[in-house]
């Protein structure tokens, strides 16, 4: 295998992806097993029949499960290489009617769920005198920039304020522990997406026209656009990288 392909492939790595059921986490997953490594999804819920990702139940904002889930893989595996955290939730209800608990559940599976993951993976790297590793945290165009109301004409789902607190706390965490883990060789990174369509459950028409006109490029995010930046972060390629956002929503949080 040339130089290239060594940077660019993911043999031999066991990958973590958390929220791995859903529509951007099965395509993660997919990408990281098409890459070469061993991946083990994680989820609140899984589905009823089994495919060929080895899935493991986790409600990432329950620490000691997270703690003992990472450890099982480790035993399992012999390694944990590399952590996606992309479990994440939002809330739709108007912000002059937010109940308490829908913010304190979108904080705290978003923030402090992504710090119990990056806690829990840390602490098992250093107990394994395990060398390296790499985080990708999962965070949004939404941790950038405010969303624009006026594209959401046909859709009850307003983008939440708490959501964009939560991605933005994702994005600074991912400074914070990139500069905090840098002397112990994890890297720590972040890629946040622009709207992705969802073609289970599409957007409504007016909103992929208005969101796509505020675009750049035009149009909304697919899954697969995500994933090459993922599998950058993932893998050697990026071994000098670390403390980075790649904001991927074709440009529009660059107007
Ligand atoms: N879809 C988009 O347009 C978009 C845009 C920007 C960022 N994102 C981010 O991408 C990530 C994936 O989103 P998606 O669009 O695939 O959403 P999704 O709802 O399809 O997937 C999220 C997954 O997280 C799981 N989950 C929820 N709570 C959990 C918990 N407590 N513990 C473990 N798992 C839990 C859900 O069961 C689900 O499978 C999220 O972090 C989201 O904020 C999505």
């Amino acid at each position: 295998m040339n130089y290239i392909d060594n940077l660019f492939n993911l043999n031999g790595k066991i990958a973590l992806v958390t929220g791995a059921c859903g529509q951007l986490g099965s395509a993660i997953c997919k990408s990281l097993q098409q890459a070469g490594a061993k991946v083990v999804g994680t989820d609140i819920k899984l589905p009823a029949e089994d495919g060929d990702i080895d899935l493991k139940e986790l409600d990432i904002t329950n620490k000691a499960d997270v703690e003992s889930t990472f450890k099982a893989v480790h035993d399992k595996y012999g390694s944990l290489d590399v952590l996606i955290n992309n479990a994440g939730v939002s809330t739709f209800e108007k912000f002059e009617e937010r109940p308490e608990e829908s913010f304190d559940w979108v904080m705290d599976v978003n923030l402090k769920g992504t710090f119990f993951c990056i806690q829990s993976y840390v602490n098992l790297l250093d107990q394994q005198k395990q060398e390296s590793g790499a985080i990708v945290n999962i965070g949004s165009v939404f941790g950038v920039v405010s969303p624009d109301f006026r594209n959401y004409v046909d859709l009850d789902r307003k983008n939440s304020e708490v959501y964009g607190a939560t991605k933005a706390g994702v994005i600074h965490m991912t400074k914070y522990f990139a500069v905090h883990l840098a002397e112990r060789n994890i890297r720590v990174n972040a890629v946040s997406p622009g709207g992705i369509f969802n073609p289970e459950n599409p957007q409504g028409e007016n909103f992929i026209k208005n969101y796509s006109d505020r675009v750049p490029m035009g149009r909304m995010a697919n899954d697969e656009d995500m994933l090459g930046a993922i599998l950058y972060l993932s893998g050697d390629a990026a071994k000098y990288t670390t403390g980075q956002n790649i904001v991927i929503d074709g440009g529009m949080s660059s107007w």
